[in-house]
């Protein structure tokens, strides 16, 4: 039985997601969630019958910072770093919802804040945390893909317009920071197109490509404005291929044990191809909840002064490449060179 007591945690922000932080939180050992903020009154109705122990608060000024320990902030992203920033002078631990900030500057000011106050700073990448993305990292870490070749994901549905973002910021942001992780490998350049909506301040549908090298690029695909929902990315290397389909009721994961194994014969523009076209597998997947392991992450990374893989540092450039990607859109496509330097 451990004998350190449980992190005090506030949660600001009880929308759509903050109620799957709330209840990781609470059902964590380590942690007890101590308060939740919301400026909605419906949202702190809904709070305080289904958190009867935590207190509900309207503003964060109604929150006594040193009562708590740690904060998770989950309110829309253009508010990240007004709302956190406070936090972290006080010396209290950040979780923050992706993305971290929607600029380089604001996003390094909290790294920075963190560090000078020497606080955790984290942010939920929950896919980060799924069993199948960690299935992918081992499955390219083993080797077993080979060189990897190509990348591509494809996110879109009918989602919520995003009042104060753009799709790029709100969904590629996923495929960015899997792609990151999995990979380990960092862009060079990116280019995107994007498109609006009439009943959007924000583009809608985007589509980037980021090329890493001469061999490795990578595709991506977002909109709100999809009928069908699509969770589907394709990461493929010279002898395999996975296949992570979220959508899928099981089955997730699928390695393909097939490609093109060499070019039999070239003349001219014909070329023959052999292809190898071998077994399908779909490894066993775990079974736990993505943010159940990122709130332990979280706390363990409190108590032991560890950085989270997912930390507000790691995160800045996935922000440096969303950047880039909202630059391109903004010259008509052109190719933009990601930036990294803090
Ligand atoms: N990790 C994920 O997979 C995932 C999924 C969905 C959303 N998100 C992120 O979570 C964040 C919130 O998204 P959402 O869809 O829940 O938004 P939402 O609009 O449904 O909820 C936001 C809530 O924050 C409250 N709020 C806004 N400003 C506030 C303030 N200053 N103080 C207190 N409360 C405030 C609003 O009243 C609202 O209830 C975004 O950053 C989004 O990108 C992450």
């Amino acid at each position: 039985v451990s004998t350190i007591s449980p992190l005090r945690v506030a949660l600001v922000g009880y929308g759509y997601w903050g109620p799957n932080v709330a209840r990781n939180v609470a059902q964590s050992e380590e942690a007890d969630l101590a308060a939740v903020v919301d400026l909605s009154p419906s949202r702190r109705v809904v709070a305080a019958s289904q958190f009867p122990k935590a207190k509900i608060c309207e503003s964060v000024a109604q929150l006594e910072f040193g009562a708590i320990d740690a904060v998770v902030i989950a309110t829309p992203a253009s508010s990240h770093v007004e709302l956190a920033a406070p936090f972290l002078a006080a010396g209290v631990h950040v979780l923050i919802e992706k993305p971290l900030a929607l600029s380089m500057k604001d996003a390094v000011k909290l790294v920075q804040l963190a560090k000078t106050n020497n606080c955790v700073l984290m942010v939920d990448h929950t896919y980060l945390f799924s069993d199948a993305v960690i299935m992918m990292a081992e499955l390219v870490r083993s080797g077993q893909l080979g060189d990897l070749i190509h990348f591509d994901s494809t996110r879109v549905n009918l989602g919520i317009f995003q009042p104060d973002t753009s799709v790029i910021w709100d969904l590629a942001v996923h495929d960015v920071a899997i792609l990151r992780y999995v990979t380990g490998l960092l862009p060079k350049t990116v280019s995107a197109t994007t498109h609006s909506h009439r009943e959007s301040k924000h583009p809608v549908v985007a589509s980037m490509s980021l090329q890493f090298s001469e061999d490795f690029f990578a595709h991506i695909a977002v909109s709100w404005i999809s009928p069908v929902k699509v969770r589907k990315l394709t990461l493929s290397g010279f002898n395999k291929t996975i296949v992570f389909d979220d959508v899928a009721s099981d089955e997730k994961i699928r390695v393909y044990d097939s490609g093109v194994d060499s070019i039999l014969m070239s003349e001219g523009r014909n070329a023959l191809l052999r292809y190898r076209l071998g077994d399908v597998i779909a490894p066993r997947l775990r079974g736990v909840e993505a943010l159940r392991r990122e709130i332990d992450c979280f706390v363990s990374s409190i108590r032991s002064a560890i950085e989270p893989i997912s930390s507000g540092a790691d995160s800045l450039a996935t922000i440096a490449v969303l950047q880039a990607a909202e630059k391109s859109a903004l010259a008509g496509g052109e190719p933009v060179k990601v930036d990294y330097t803090i």
